[in-house]
Formats: structure tokens, sequence, C-alpha cells
């Protein structure tokens, strides 16, 4: 089973005027397509995953099990998917999470 990363962009994630930042999907999208990142990850830009107040959030399910992310605020985290992403290919899906994006995870209720 390959991973998937399920970036929410719902009723608030990637709001901008509930004061969240606008998510780069077109930008995810085009990064992933020249890395080609498909084959290993699958990149899914979902609406709403339900726990809106830790927006923008973010659920990476691998073989290891689910992870939240939640508070996303600028590109650099986006970014930091990719990476990851990108570090499966060489590493396998075991690969972890950089510690700021770990830095962002959280229980849902
Ligand atoms: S809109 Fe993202 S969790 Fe609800």
């Amino acid at each position: 089973m390959k991973p998937t990363i399920n970036i929410c962009d719902g009723c608030c994630c990637g709001r901008v005027n509930k004061s969240n930042m606008a998510v780069p999907t077109t930008e995810l999208k085009a990064l992933w397509k020249e890395y080609e990142l498909a084959q290993h990850v699958n990149l899914r830009v979902t609406s709403c995953l339900g726990p809106c107040s830790r927006a923008n959030v973010t659920l990476v399910s691998t073989v290891e099990g689910r992870t939240w992310l939640g508070g996303i605020s600028n590109e650099e985290q986006y970014h930091s998917l990719i990476n990851w992403a990108k570090g499966t290919i060489e590493h396998g899906q075991q690969h972890p999470l950089p510690d700021s994006l770990l830095a962002l995870q959280f229980t849902p209720d």
C-alpha cells in the first residue's frame, strides 16, 4: 500500500477569510508531477477532513499509521511534505516525517 497525503482545502483549511493560509494546491500538484512522486505516494487534495479547528490540516497515512498535522501556516511546511515524499523513494514509507512537521501533530477528538 502506498502512503497517502490528504491535504485539506475545505471550508476552513485554506480559507484566507478565516485567517488560514491558502493551500498551494497548484504548486504542490506541479511539484508532485515534476518529481514523479505519484508512483510512490498518493497526493489528495480533499474537502473537510473533520477537525476544522486545527486548520490547516493534513493527514499522512502509511503502513505505520495515521499522522494528523494541524496549524500548517507557511509554504515551507507544505514543501516539507514534498521532501518527505521524495525521501520515501530511497528510504521507504517508514521514512520519518521531519521534526518541523511532527511538531504540528495532533490527535483528533
Ligand atoms: S476544512 Fe480542513 S478539517 Fe475541516
